[in-house]
């Protein structure tokens, strides 16, 4: 824990309450106050409400088994498929003329997708999948930018039980080779390219790249054919297929859905963490499934003759979770954009609203600062009427924001949801529900119903509303990380350790945030609390970039920090020291872009590279980290008499300022 109580507490913001209009409360998915007191009384067996929303194959006796804490499983003895459920069942139940997917490239290309449509695609790219070899339990890795391809291939791959791990798209090559050697994984789908603001970009070539460092042998590829006549023609090596090709083979096939274990894998989200190696988080089909359609339900207050947009990559978990699971689940129409909410203008996102009268919108803060900048008169030139309720989630959202995004995009009329949760969560823990509670812009709200959340401080009490504290999740949940990838004993060190007590078998997930609770109960978050920055929402390992720096030549040692950002939250700072015989010049700035660029993706590149002969650091060597955030921030100085080098402050300050 890098950040002092001090520092948290300045990062408190005013409070005022917002209340959801009649209208929406009347038609809400859930409207009655009383769920909190229910949730809580019939706890575990209240997470029945989440799990009937489903359809099982064999239903489950047992709701929790806690027999082997942290290591908790739910609806363990129940078999289920994620992709019978979010496809096959609304074909079957008289839906298959609903749009499953409303897909827009960046030109301005549609595509969409029936749920029958849907089924045939799944079907036969899991029969594709089949015949290349893929087995149960092999992990599949989609390393693929915003193309119907992707859920596509997500569902083929649950619906033969085979786990995807997929891999943000502008994650570098080295990246993606990392990711498949730490999931063991021998089969790759990918795509040619993507367009972003009118350049068509050739993704193959990273993809290749990444392959070469991957230390196994890779037994087959996939590409799709995203960007036709604009391709970079790349050959197709012997064992990569052509997406259509293998389709056109496979034209009619179809495959039985498996019979998955409630606790079988559905995928593995790679996520970053304190140390530089990423963390393969593991999320089970039971259920994941389960809370994802729960909180689809609830919380965006999804029905089936919706139009839902998430804005989100579904590289990341909120994509996974609110682009394909949760919404798919519930038989939603679901967006998917391609491209930039800039190109070809600034209106594009409220265009796209306003073309297929999108019902509910989720985002995040840093595109709304975005917004914010360019001024309402985008918005205000587009019919946003069909709105009828916002999200927002990945980081704290200021009142400020929270208030523009209420005003301008929801017309006063929308309620807004502040959504709290991780990668490791699965799906949302501390927001408002929509139809029951009001809104205080700033504070995410009260953990939902049934979920234990608490504000401690460092010995792990409870500590008194308005104070600021460490957040921390008592009960577990059903969509919560069932481990780390092969690495249980990590799993623990990460998440348990901290807060739980072993011997008394309690145990206390710790997710690493701040926050701070008001007499209401309701929660601000105030940010991480280790050493992971969050830029545009992403979530970037200090140490992480810290390694790529250092893996320049000509750099002896390199600390990393997050400094405040207008439009990204938070923004990269690297303090770099070079090797003697190395100027600290443009060129060498230069490479260390490039070297963070190609071991991460350009989302971790350095805002500020500043050259310093010696970092800050205390008497025991340890390098001053807040002291670092400070001089990014340009702030005043806090303590500097426990350094043993303090004199070099002041060099590295006027540094940063004279850029
Ligand atoms: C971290 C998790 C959840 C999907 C996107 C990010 C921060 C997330 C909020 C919010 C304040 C938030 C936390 C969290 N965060 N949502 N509504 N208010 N902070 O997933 O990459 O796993 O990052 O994002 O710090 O720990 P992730």
């Amino acid at each position: 824990m890098s950040d002092g109580d001090g520092e948290l507490e300045a990062r408190l913001v005013e409070q005022e309450e917002f209340e959801p209009s009649d209208e929406f409360v009347e038609q809400a998915n859930v409207s009655d106050p009383d769920i909190y007191e229910e949730f809580e009384e019939n706890w575990p067996d209240c997470w029945e409400r989440a799990a009937d929303l489903l359809d099982w194959e064999e239903e489950y006796e047992t709701v929790l088994d806690d027999s082997n804490e942290p290591f908790y499983e739910w609806f363990s003895d129940g078999t289920i498929n994620a992709s019978y459920n979010c496809v096959d069942r609304h074909v079957e139940n008289g839906d298959k003329n609903r749009v499953a997917i409303k897909w827009e490239g960046e030109y301005g290309e549609t595509r969409t997708y029936t749920y029958q449509d849907l089924y045939r695609e799944v079907n036969e790219f899991a029969a594709a999948l089949r015949d290349m070899g893929v087995e149960e339990d092999e992990v599949v890795t989609l390393y693929m930018p915003m193309v119907p391809e992707l859920p596509i291939a997500m569902l083929a791959c649950a619906r033969i039980g085979a786990p995807h791990s997929v891999v943000f798209a502008g994650f570098s090559a080295d990246a993606l080779a990392t990711r498949m050697n730490s999931a063991d994984s021998d089969y790759l789908v990918t795509c040619d390219g993507y367009y972003r603001r009118g350049d068509a970009l050739d993704h193959l070539e990273k993809a290749n790249e990444g392959l070469e460092g991957v230390d196994h042998d890779v037994e087959a590829t996939v590409v799709v054919d995203r960007l036709g006549d604009d391709g970079f023609g790349h050959e197709l090596a012997e064992n990569q297929h052509d997406w259509d090709d293998l389709m056109d083979e496979q034209r009619g096939e179809r495959v039985e859905p498996v019979e998955r274990d409630a606790e079988d894998m559905l995928f593995l989200m790679y996520t970053s963490g304190t140390t530089g190696e990423p963390k393969g988080v593991k999320h089970t089909t039971g259920g994941y499934l389960a809370y994802t359609a729960w909180t689809s339900h609830a919380v965006l207050d999804l029905k089936p003759e919706d139009t839902y947009w998430c804005s989100a990559d579904i590289g990341w978990i909120t994509g996974h979770s609110y682009i394909v699971y949760g919404p798919l689940a519930l038989g939603t129409t679901t967006v998917m954009y391609e491209g930039t909410p800039d190109f070809p203008e600034r209106d594009r996102l409220w265009d796209i609203v306003e073309k297929y009268a999108v019902d509910v919108f989720y985002t995040a803060p840093t595109a709304i600062r975005a917004f914010m900048k360019w001024g309402s008169k985008f918005p205000e030139r587009r019919d946003l009427s069909s709105l009828r309720l916002l999200g927002t989630v990945g980081e704290p959202i200021n009142p400020r924001a929270w208030k523009w995004y209420y005003k301008h995009i929801g017309d006063e009329e929308c309620p807004v949801v502040d959504t709290w949760w991780q990668t490791e969560t699965g799906g949302m823990m501390i927001t408002t529900l929509p139809g029951v509670k009001n809104m205080k812009p700033g504070s995410a709200g009260p953990p939902l119903p049934g979920i234990d959340a608490r504000i401690v401080d460092t010995e792990g009490e409870e500590i008194e509303p308005g104070r600021a504290g460490y957040l921390t999740v008592n009960k577990p949940w059903p969509g919560m990380l069932r481990t780390l990838y092969k690495n249980d004993e990590r799993f623990i060190d990460e998440y348990w350790a901290e807060y739980s007590d072993e011997d008394a078998d309690e145990w206390v997930y710790f997710p690493e945030d701040g926050a701070k609770i008001d007499e209401d109960g309701y929660m601000t978050i105030l940010g991480r609390v280790d050493d992971v920055i969050n830029v545009s929402g992403h979530r970037l390992g200090t140490m992480e970039i810290e390694s790529a720096i250092v893996g320049v030549e000509g750099v002896a040692e390199a600390a990393v920090v997050g400094g405040n950002h207008e439009v990204k939250g938070e923004a990269v700072y690297a303090y770099v020291i070079t090797e003697d015989g190395y100027e600290g010049d443009d060129e060498m700035r230069s490479r260390i872009i490039e070297g963070v660029e190609d071991a991460i993706g350009p989302i971790a590149r350095p805002e500020q590279v500043v050259f310093t002969p010696e970092l800050p650091k205390t008497r025991s060597g340890k390098i001053m980290r807040r002291l670092l955030e400070e001089i990014a921030n340009e702030e005043e100085l806090g303590d500097t008499t426990t350094l043993r080098n303090p004199e070099i402050v002041t060099d590295i300050q006027a540094k940063v300022q004279g850029d």
